[in-house]
């Protein structure tokens, strides 16, 4: 099924080499092909185990082709999430993934295209908002994404890791097998991403391909996963995964192992805290790192010496509205109030115009309307507020959000503002 067809020749002096791109769904049997073109786009190269993995999370009627004749150039795909938004609430969304163009293929505009079918299936599937991870930012606010979270990396040498308060222990450790550590890590997950914009539901499936998938290409150099848990009255309620980077030595007699952490949370503030305290506790390590936490993590609030995390802050996650009633509807809202938005979305013409957001009890009613406007935005700075991540005021300090009535920009961060810190602790 042939989806999309475009010649480039014509369409822009940049673009102008006559060459035919076809885009469609890829089939069953050319899935391998798939995978090898989205490897070969960041210059790697895709394992027989990889190719398996891919197979299993990805479904085929999600993942785009663009070809060039019969040779695959391009590829982008979607998993089905169910991401958490303020209230919380839960709403589907395309988790965008496996996006690349091959060398040979690039600037000639097919992923622009790639994007704009994409974003139409998206649209046609229902699912009112997407999310990504961008490998540079300068890919996808174009568009229409707008960054939603932030990350912070922290990397602290172990003897400065101490709590500003004491506490007495509590609850137990337990290092946990990997068949049974679904289960048990689940009970903690669902709980955090319950409660926190930005993180989506995993499946037993996602556990088993990703979040716990351990091959050796998947280690970076690294040893293997360590799975750690913190139970409190027979209940896990935090839990840790890690793994020590293999740079081990005993310089001078004296331990130098690094640990990195690729996930650490908690159902609470102690949680969290023992899991940490867990951490800092492994003994022949000298520095510990992670790289997708919060953020403002937890820890900058908890340890004595918080300047000793060397938080390292980037953009997090990005959230594309797909669509303006349902997604804004989807979520809830701490004030009531209302406000009249003029959007401007490049490629989904419906989101286009005046939407009147009438907040009350907490819910939002959405419609279109011809009064004036009190904010005029672009629909990427819609999806930067999305989650609560960033205010209005300060999308206003870029030049695609500016409001059109003094006060309009109080008063919508009044309405929008929520009290859970944004965060999605995975790349996906
Ligand atoms: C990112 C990537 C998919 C872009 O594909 P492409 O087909 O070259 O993109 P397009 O030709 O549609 O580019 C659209 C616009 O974005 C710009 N752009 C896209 N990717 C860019 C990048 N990585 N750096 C700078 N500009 C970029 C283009 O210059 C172009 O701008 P213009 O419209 O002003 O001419 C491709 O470079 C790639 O595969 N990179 C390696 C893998 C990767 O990073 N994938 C993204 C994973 S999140």
């Amino acid at each position: 099924l042939v989806v999309g067809q475009m010649t480039l020749s014509g369409q822009s002096s940049a673009y102008d080499d006559g060459m035919e791109i076809s885009l469609r769904a890829v089939q069953r049997d050319e899935f391998k092909q798939f995978i090898n073109t989205i490897t070969a786009a960041f210059a790697e190269e895709a394992t027989d185990e990889e190719l398996e993995h891919g197979f299993k999370l990805l479904d085929p009627n999600r993942a785009l082709a663009a070809l060039d004749g019969d040779s695959m150039v391009g590829v982008a795909g979607a998993f089905d999430f169910v991401v958490t938004v303020p209230g919380p609430n839960k709403v589907r969304a395309a988790g965008v993934t496996v996006v690349g163009v091959l060398p040979s293929h690039r600037r000639r505009g097919i992923l622009t295209r790639m994007m704009e079918h994409q974003l139409e299936d998206i649209h046609t599937r229902g699912e009112p908002i997407a999310i990504l991870g961008a490998s540079e930012s300068n890919i996808y606010q174009r568009f229409g994404y707008g960054i939603a979270t932030l990350q912070s990396s922290i990397d602290i040498e172990r003897d400065r890791a101490g709590f500003r308060t004491a506490i007495p222990a509590s609850g137990r450790f337990r290092l946990l097998d990997t068949d049974k550590a679904i289960d048990v890590l689940a009970d903690v997950y669902d709980r955090v991403c319950a409660q926190t914009p930005g993180m989506y539901e995993r499946t037993r499936a996602w556990w088993e391909h990703h979040s716990l998938h351990d091959s050796e290409p998947h280690r970076h150099g690294g040893g293997p996963l360590f799975r750690a848990v913190w139970e409190l009255d027979g209940r896990p309620e935090a839990y840790a995964l890690y793994r020590d980077r293999r740079d081990f030595d005993w310089r001078h007699g004296v331990p130098t192992g690094h640990l990195h952490v690729l996930e650490a949370m908690g159902t609470s503030p102690l949680a969290t805290r023992e899991i940490w305290s867990f951490i800092f506790g492994i003994d022949l390590t000298e520095r510990i790192r992670a790289d997708r936490e919060a953020g403002l993590p937890p820890l900058m609030f908890m340890l004595d010496e918080p300047r000793r995390l060397r938080i390292s802050l980037s953009d997090g996650i990005y959230v594309r509205i797909v669509d303006i009633k349902s997604a804004l509807e989807a979520r809830s809202y701490l004030a009531d109030g209302s406000v009249v938005f003029e959007v401007n979305d490049a490629q989904l013409p419906h989101n286009n115009g005046r939407w009147k957001v009438d907040v009350s009890g907490g819910r939002a009613t959405v419609e279109k309307t011809s009064s004036e406007p009190d904010i005029i935005t672009a629909i990427t700075d819609l999806g930067s507020v999305y989650l609560g991540g960033f205010t209005f005021a300060q999308m206003s300090i870029g030049d695609s959000l500016h409001e059109a009535v003094p006060g309009a920009l109080r008063r919508a961060d009044q309405i929008f503002r929520t009290d859970v810190q944004p965060w999605c602790p995975e790349e996906f």
